[in-house]
């Protein structure tokens, strides 16, 4: 019987685009296409078990290797900083990290700047960078009304196409950081699983090379 690979996918259209680069890859799943709600699919021809996670939730089942290999953005990798392999920058799923604030903010450097995240470890390693002391306050969504009801000063947020923050009335005033979606491999794997994985990294470098 052959060693299943087993892929983390992030849930929804990225994951979607994902699977079609790892069915290009050689490793096709035809079931996953079915429209129900399971959640599991696997080829065992192929040798390939592919599961639809949630996006932030990829990179922690390659870290404990319960998925070989999946697609993260780096926003998670930076935010939790898992003990795993990132194998390719896959150049799509781009956006920023920034700080945001209403627009006619004005920063007072000689006051703790209060900040609204999902990503606190993103922006305490920021403000420590600068030396800046802070007040995190952890939101868990729609981070871009701290600022507006007066929670926060400033946010810090993924900025993709701006809408979310020119609809509220705020604007980018630093940008952390680029990020965009990453190949991953759990380390244990990579060294095991070499054969399949490497085919699938190489395959995804040339996918990409090509678009
Ligand atoms: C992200 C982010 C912003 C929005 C930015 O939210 O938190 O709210 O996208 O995109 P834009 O620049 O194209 O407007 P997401 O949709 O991931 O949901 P969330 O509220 O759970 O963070």
């Amino acid at each position: 019987m052959k060693t299943m690979l087993n892929v983390a996918l992030p849930k929804g259209r990225l994951g979607e685009k994902v699977y079609d680069m790892f069915e290009k890859a050689g490793f096709e799943c035809p079931s996953i296409k079915e429209t129900n709600r399971k959640l599991i699919f696997e080829n065992p021809e192929k040798g390939v078990r592919y599961f639809w996670v949630k996006p932030s939730d990829v990179a922690i089942y390659v870290e404990r290797g319960a998925a070989d290999i999946g697609v993260a953005g780096k926003d998670i990798l930076l935010e939790y900083e898992p003990d795993i392999y990132e194998l390719l920058d896959l150049g799509f799923g781009k956006c920023r990290m920034a700080v945001a604030a209403p627009n006619d903010f004005r920063d007072n450097p000689q006051q703790t700047l209060r900040v609204a995240t999902k990503f606190s470890n993103i922006a305490k390693n920021y403000y420590a960078s600068l030396g800046r002391d802070i007040d995190i306050i952890h939101l868990n969504g729609s981070i871009e009304i701290a600022p507006i009801l007066g929670l926060s000063d400033v946010i810090v947020d993924i900025v993709e196409t701006g809408t979310t923050l020119k609809e509220n009335n705020l604007s980018v005033f630093e940008t952390i950081v680029p990020i965009s979606a990453r190949f991953i491999a759990n380390k244990a794997s990579f060294k095991f699983k070499n054969e399949q994985i490497t085919k699938i990294a190489q395959s995804l470098e040339q996918q990409i090379e090509n678009i």
